[in-house]
C-alpha cells in the first residue's frame, strides 16, 4: 500500500482516491511556451501524489506530510494564503468553483517526492495531480487540457508567476518513452519517441534557488509582449514572437538592446526547436546535442536567465568526454542542467561533474538519472 493511502487511513479513518502526477524534463525550447511557440518536455518518474476523499460538510483539510503541516478553510472562503503549497491546491479548486462545477469539501495528503526548486516542476506536479484528483473524486467530466489550463491559471493567480502551459501539459500529457512536441498556439501535439538508445539523459543539480526567479521571470514575460507591440505597429499580423522573423527583430528593435535581445533568443529559439525535431526522428544525438547548447548561450547571453552556477556546469560538462549536449533547464536562475551523455560513459560523467561542482561550488550535485513517463492517473491504493 502506498504511504500517502496509509497516511490517509490513519488521519481520517477513510480510504483515499489516490492519484499521482509526474515532474518533467525539458528536452529544448525554454521561455518559448508563453510566446505561443514549440517545447518539447517529457514526464519523468518522480511524482506528486494526492489522496482525497469528500467531507460531509464544506470544509477544506490539506495536510502536506512531507513538511507535517496542515490548513484548514471552507469552500466559501478559499483565497491565496502565504504558505507556498496550499496555493497551487486551492487556486485549482477556485478554478472549478468558478468555473460552475459543483465540488464539496474535501480531506487532502499531498506527499511529492520530486526536488522543489529544481526546475522539474514541482508545483505544476502538485496543482495537476490536485486538479486530476478533483476532477475524479466529485465527476466532473473536465477534459485533461482544461485541467492543464485550471492548473497553470492556479499558478497565475494564486502564486503568481505567469507561467506559460508547458509544465502542466507535460504533467498531465505525458507518455512513456515519448517527448512531446507541443505547439503553444494551437495546442496540437504529437509524441515523438525517444530514440536516444546509446545515450542517457542526466540532471545535475546547481542546488542554488534564486529568490528572485519570479519576478525575473514575470519580467521576461512582459519584455516579449514589449517587443511583439513594437513589431506590430509595422507588422500588423505579428501577435507573438511566434509569428516574428529574426530580420522584423532587429528592424524593429533596433533602438533597444535589451528587448532585441530577449526577442532575438525565442525567435532562434523556436526554429531549433524544429529542426532539433528532425534530430531526434533521425536518432542524431550528436546534432541535437549541438543545440542544446546553442540553447543555453541563448539563454546565458540574451535571455539571460542562467547564473555562475549552472554556466559552469554547461561549460564544464562540454568538455568532458561522452557529452552530446548540456545546458540550463526550465524558467533558470537556478534548478537543473540537462545533459546528454553517452550510456556507456555515464558514470565517468557523474562522477567528474560531481567532482568539479563540489569544488567550484564547495557542494555536492545532486545526480537525477530520470526515466520518461507516463502523465497524471489514478492509482490503485
Ligand atoms: C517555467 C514555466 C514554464 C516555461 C519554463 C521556461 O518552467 O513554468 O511555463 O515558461 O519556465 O521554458
Amino acid at each position: 500500500m502506498h504511504a500517502v493511502t496509509e497516511l490517509f487511513r490513519q488521519t481520517f479513518n477513510e480510504e483515499p482516491l489516490l492519484v499521482q502526477s509526474p515532474g518533467r524534463i525539458n528536452l529544448l525550447g525554454e521561455h518559448t511556451d508563453y510566446n505561443e511557440g514549440f517545447v518539447l518536455p517529457a514526464a519523468i518518474d518522480k511524482f506528486a501524489y494526492v489522496a482525497i476523499q469528500k467531507r460531509p460538510d464544506d470544509r477544506v483539510v490539506l495536510i502536506a506530510s512531507d513538511l507535517n503541516e496542515k490548513f484548514e478553510t471552507t469552500l466559501r472562503d478559499i483565497q491565496p494564503v502565504k504558505s507556498g503549497w496550499c496555493n497551487y491546491i486551492l487556486g485549482v479548486a477556485y478554478q472549478f468553483i468558478s468555473g460552475g462545477y459543483q465540488l464539496g469539501g474535501f480531506n487532502l495528503i499531498l506527499s511529492s517526492n520530486i526536488p522543489v526548486g529544481a526546475g522539474l516542476s514541482s508545483s505544476a506536479a502538485v496543482s495537476c495531480a490536485s486538479a486530476y484528483a478533483m476532477n475524479t473524486l466529485f465527476h466532473c467530466g473536465v477534459d485533461r487540457l482544461t485541467l492543464a489550463r485550471f492548473a497553470q491559471a492556479a499558478e497565475h493567480t494564486f502564486a503568481g508567476v505567469q507561467c506559460g502551459i508547458m509544465d502542466q501539459f507535460a504533467s498531465l500529457f505525458g507518455k512513456a518513452n515519448h517527448v512531446i512536441r507541443l505547439d503553444c498556439r494551437s495546442m496540437d501535439y504529437e509524441y515523438v519517441p525517444l530514440l536516444s538508445s546509446g545515450y542517457e539523459w542526466i540532471l545535475v543539480d546547481s542546488g542554488v534557488k534564486h529568490s528572485l526567479a519570479a519576478s525575473e521571470y514575470n519580467q521576461r514575460r512582459s519584455e516579449c509582449m514589449k517587443g511583439v507591440d513594437r513589431i506590430a505597429q509595422k507588422y500588423p499580423y505579428v501577435k507573438s514572437l511566434r509569428d516574428a522573423s529574426l530580420q522584423q527583430v532587429n528592424e524593429c528593435l533596433a533602438e533597444d538592446e535589451i528587448l532585441n535581445r530577449r526577442c532575438r533568443y525565442v525567435v532562434e529559439e523556436n526554429v531549433r526547436v524544429t529542426e532539433a525535431c528532425q534530430d531526434l526522428l533521425k536518432g542524431d544525438m550528436l546534432s541535437f546535442g549541438k543545440k542544446m547548447i546553442q540553447t543555453h548561450r541563448g539563454l546565458q547571453h540574451l535571455y539571460e536567465v542562467s547564473c555562475a552556477e549552472l554556466d559552469f556546469l554547461v561549460d564544464t560538462a562540454i568538455n568532458l568526454h561522452g557529452v552530446a549536449g548540456s545546458r540550463m533547464m526550465g524558467g533558470g536562475f537556478g534548478g537543473c542542467t540537462l545533459n546528454l551523455v553517452e550510456a556507456g560513459l555515464a558514470e565517468q560523467f557523474i562522477h567528474q561533474i560531481s567532482e568539479a561542482y563540489s569544488r567550484f561550488a564547495k557542494k555536492e550535485p545532486a545526480i537525477y538519472r530520470v526515466k520518461i513517463t507516463d502523465g497524471a492517473k489514478q492509482l490503485v491504493s
